[in-house]
Formats: structure tokens, sequence, C-alpha cells
């Protein structure tokens, strides 16, 4: 298991990287969705910011085709090596540039993007409103910015109610926070957007309530199993907490009739203005 880094929690290990691809995966019809919505297409220059192992960028990039190109930045050396070498495999080490490099300073050229994807980074992120900042001098006239991020993370129930899950959904909403993170992003994006030059053009609920015989069951599944230890070993949960909680997972995966409301999302996308709507 390595190291979280800095004051990212999740790990970034190989049983991580292969969580991730089933989260991609699980969720790729949205975000296809949202990248057809926002009118990513071919030729265009699109940043996946935060892009981890690079699961998306490999999609996006496949989007805009040869003429097209993906700038994927993280933080992560684990997370960007292996993208690189799925790169290479494809033979699209020209159509992808790979940057490791911190929110705080992305170093994006002026008016270069046609369109960024941020999935799960700005709940992240201890300063949106400086990244913002950044995205929106880097975006052309008319470029836009597709989100898909957490609200309201705290409201997660298991039904039947599992007293042991919901000391597990506090425990992840402590470590989130004391990360400099925000597990309610969405409801404060729209503003800060605003505040950069950003304006909102949708802003969409992506909510989802399964059981266990459902595919998406995995997604909680493997999140909640992987983390609950990293949360024992930041002394956010005792052992028997985590214990408990594993018989509570069970438990639900075994009833046929347990309900998951998936934490709400909210997908967003603003564009930057052209020169004529700033000033009108
Ligand atoms: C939950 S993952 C999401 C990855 C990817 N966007 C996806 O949808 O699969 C968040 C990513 O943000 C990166 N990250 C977190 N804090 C960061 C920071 N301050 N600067 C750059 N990257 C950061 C992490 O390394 C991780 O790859």
């Amino acid at each position: 298991m390595t190291e979280p880094e800095g004051d990212y929690l999740l790990r970034t290990d190989e049983e991580e990287l292969a969580r991730m691809g089933l989260q991609h995966s699980l969720w790729r019809p949205i975000a296809e969705e949202m990248w057809d919505a926002a009118g990513i297409g071919n030729g265009m220059r699109v940043l996946d910011l935060g892009c981890g192992p690079g699961d998306a960028t490999l999609d996006l990039a496949e989007r805009v085709g040869p003429q097209g190109s993906v700038l994927a930045i993280d933080r992560s050396p684990p997370f960007l090596d292996h993208l690189r070498v799925r790169l290479r495999e494809k033979g699209w080490d020209e159509r992808v540039e790979t940057v490791e490099a911190d929110f705080s300073r992305l170093g994006l050229k002026a008016e270069t993007l046609d369109a960024v994807w941020a999935r799960w980074t700005f709940c992240w992120d201890s300063d949106v409103s400086a990244t913002l900042a950044q995205v929106a001098q880097a975006l052309r006239p008319g470029g836009v910015l597709v989100v898909q991020d957490y609200l309201n993370y705290g409201g997660l129930r298991l039904e039947p109610r599992e007293p042991a899950f919901e000391r597990v959904v506090d425990a992840v909403l402590r470590s989130w926070e004391d990360s400099g993170g925000d597990p309610d992003i969405c409801s404060r994006l729209p503003g800060l957007m605003a505040d950069n030059g950003l304006l909102l053009e949708q802003d969409i609920p992506i909510t989802r309530t399964i059981s266990p015989d459902d595919s998406m069951w995995e997604w909680p599944t493997t999140f909640f199993r992987s983390f609950v230890p990293e949360l024992v070993n930041l002394g956010l949960l005792n052992s028997r907490e985590g214990e408990a909680f594993e018989e509570a997972w069970s438990r639900a995966s075994l009833n046929p009739g347990t309900r998951f409301p998936l934490p709400p999302m909210q997908g967003q996308v603003a564009r930057k203005p052209q020169a004529g709507e700033r000033d009108s």
C-alpha cells in the first residue's frame, strides 16, 4: 500500500488503479453525455484536470481525434506513469501531453483550451477559486468547463439503516474536510464560476438509487472496502468500527431489499463568454 500523497487521502497503488478503472467504466456513460452536451469533439484541445490514471483522458483523446489534443494534469507521479504506459501502447504520445503539477500552479497558457473536464477534482482542491481563475484565463472565448462532482455527500444512508455505515460516512467527511477538500463543492461552484467570469449554462442533478444486484453496487463496495482501512490507520475509526462496517456492508450486500441512494452529484457546464457577450 502506498502512502497518501500530500493532502489527497486516496491511494495511488495497483489496487486503486483497478478501482478507478472500474469506477470510470461505470460512470463513462454520464461523462459521454456531458461531453456531448458541451460540444466537446473532433479537433479540440481539452484539459483533463486532476486526470488520475487517465481513464477519462483516453476517452477524450479518442473523441478529439488525431487533429485534437488532450492535456492531462495531475500531481501524482504513479498515476501519470500509468497513463504514459497506456499512451505508449496506443501510440498516442503526440495526442496527449501529461504534466505533473499542483492545482495551485497549473502553468496554463492563455486562451489555448477549447474545453476543460474536471471530474471529482474540485472536491479535493483547497482553493477552488484560484484554480478557476487559471482555468478561465486558459479557455478560449466560447470554451467550456465541464464538471462532475459532489453535492451534500454527508447525507449518505443505507436502507435498511446501518449505524456502522453512518459512522464511516462521518469519518469520510471528517478526513475529506481535514484535507482541505469539500464534499459539497457543487453547491459553491456556480458562485465561484461567476466570480471568475464563467457563465453557468447547465447544472444537472446526477442521482440514482441502487440495490445489490445492480452492477453499480461494485462502486461503493470497492470504495468503502478500500478506504475504511485507511480511516482506521488515520485514527478516524477504531478497528472495531472498521469490523462493524464490514459486517454491515456484507449484510446489506446479501439483502436484495437493500436500497442505497448514491452520493448526490451535479453535472455543471460553464462557458467563457465571447468578447461581445462580456461587454453586453
Ligand atoms: C478522485 S481522483 C479523480 C481522477 C479523475 N479525474 C477521474 O475522474 O477518475 C482526484 C485526482 O486529483 C488529484 N489531485 C488531488 N489534489 C491535487 C492537487 N492539489 N493538485 C493536482 N492534482 C491533485 C489526485 O492525484 C487524483 O488523481
